[in-house]
């Protein structure tokens, strides 16, 4: 089978391998979709933390069943991209997207930019009637949608989505379904058209020119956001981001950066504010994504603004990197 290899950053390349053979528990899947998202970009520029290369890419994705001891063969089928150990603390309470040993496929372990992958078949969820294109976009909207279910959005809640990424979108998405109302502040106006055109976005900031703090006191009536979600991963936007908090607020880190985060300890307490971290999703809050689709909540269309045949990735691949060609989504195809 062809696979698509990083060997290096900077270097992709195609290569054979054996088809895996199936072994107990597992799935064979032939792939059919594999969404491009900002952790393949930065493993390919060489700015992913912890990141080890020969690995071959890809953890967004659509697929049929070739061979399992569960599924008919032919079903299509979404693959949880996080193998957790099942043993740790973590996993005992159920949080299986942050278990201590986690493997996610495509960044600790091979992933989908191949013909072929086994995977565990715990980690499968039935098309239910979706698309391809669908089932290969559900894991990157559940990551926004386990931010907004960490916030816990309550109905008319404002709340902040800083970041207009594939993430920020997501988590978008989620709030509005929540019932909150939902405030977009990003740097790039491509990325706030967006919001506004695509989305319906109650309200867009251009956090470059605009006082966001003025713009927030005047859509809130004063009261501020009581929901705060960081989906940039820049560090000044996120210690930028505590002073927009509504007093008993709760900040949601989705994004995530290297280095430490610096805030006012006084301004916190007076706040009595919540802090949390967001890390990947649970089979619920997949679920969650797939339940929103077939109800045509959100539309898969929005996303893909770019198409590419398995065969052209090694060459196309810079130019999603470069913030000009306006990707918010990227689908690759195979036969
Ligand atoms: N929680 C998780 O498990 C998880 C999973 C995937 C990605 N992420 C993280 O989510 C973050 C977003 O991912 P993405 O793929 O959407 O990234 P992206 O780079 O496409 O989007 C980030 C957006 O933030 C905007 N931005 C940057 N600085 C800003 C500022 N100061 N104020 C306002 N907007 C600003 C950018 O213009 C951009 O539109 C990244 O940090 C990524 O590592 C987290
Ligand atoms: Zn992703
Ligand atoms: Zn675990």
């Amino acid at each position: 089978m062809k696979v698509l290899v990083c060997t290096e950053p900077g270097k992709l390349s195609y290569t054979t391998k054996e088809i895996p053979q199936l072994q107990a528990g597992n799935t064979l899947l032939k792939i059919k979709r594999i969404g491009i998202c900002g952790t393949d970009l930065h493993a390919f520029d060489g700015t992913q933390p912890y990141f080890t290369y020969p690995r071959i890419l890809g953890h967004e994705l659509a697929a049929e069943v070739v061979n399992s001891y569960d599924f008919k063969n032919g079903d299509t089928v979404t693959v949880i991209p996080y193998i957790n150990c099942g043993k740790c603390l973590a996993c005992r309470s159920g949080k299986t997207n942050c278990c201590s040993a986690i493997q996610v496929l495509g960044v600790h372990t091979d992933g989908g930019m191949a013909e072929y992958i086994q995977v565990p078949t715990h980690l499968l969820l039935h098309s239910q009637g979706l698309s391809l294109d669908e089932l290969a976009l559900i894991e990157p909207l559940a990551i926004g949608a386990h931010g907004i279910r960490r916030a816990d959005v309550k109905k008319d809640e404002y709340v902040l989505v800083i970041g207009a990424g594939p993430i920020g979108l997501g988590a978008m998405e989620f709030a509005r379904i929540g019932g909150g109302k939902v405030i977009a502040p990003d740097i790039n106006p491509r990325r706030l058209a967006f919001c506004k055109d695509k989305l319906k976005v109650d309200y867009t900031i251009n956090a470059l020119n605009d006082d966001v703090t003025a713009q927030l006191q005047e859509i809130t009536g004063g009261d501020m956001p009581s929901v705060v979600i960081d989906a940039t991963g820049s560090q000044k936007a996120i210690n930028n981001a505590f002073q927009y908090m509504a007093h008993g607020a709760r900040f949601v880190l989705i994004g995530l950066q290297k280095g430490e985060i610096a805030f006012s300890h006084p301004e916190f307490h007076k706040r009595e504010a919540t802090l949390m971290s967001s890390r990947n999703a649970t089979r619920e809050d997949f679920d969650r994504v797939i339940s929103a689709m077939k109800n045509k909540l959100v539309d898969p269309g929005n996303y893909i603004t770019h198409r590419v045949d398995f065969d052209d990735v090694a060459t196309q691949f810079k130019s999603w990197l470069d913030p000009a060609n306006g990707v918010i989504k990227c689908m690759v195809s195979i036969n």
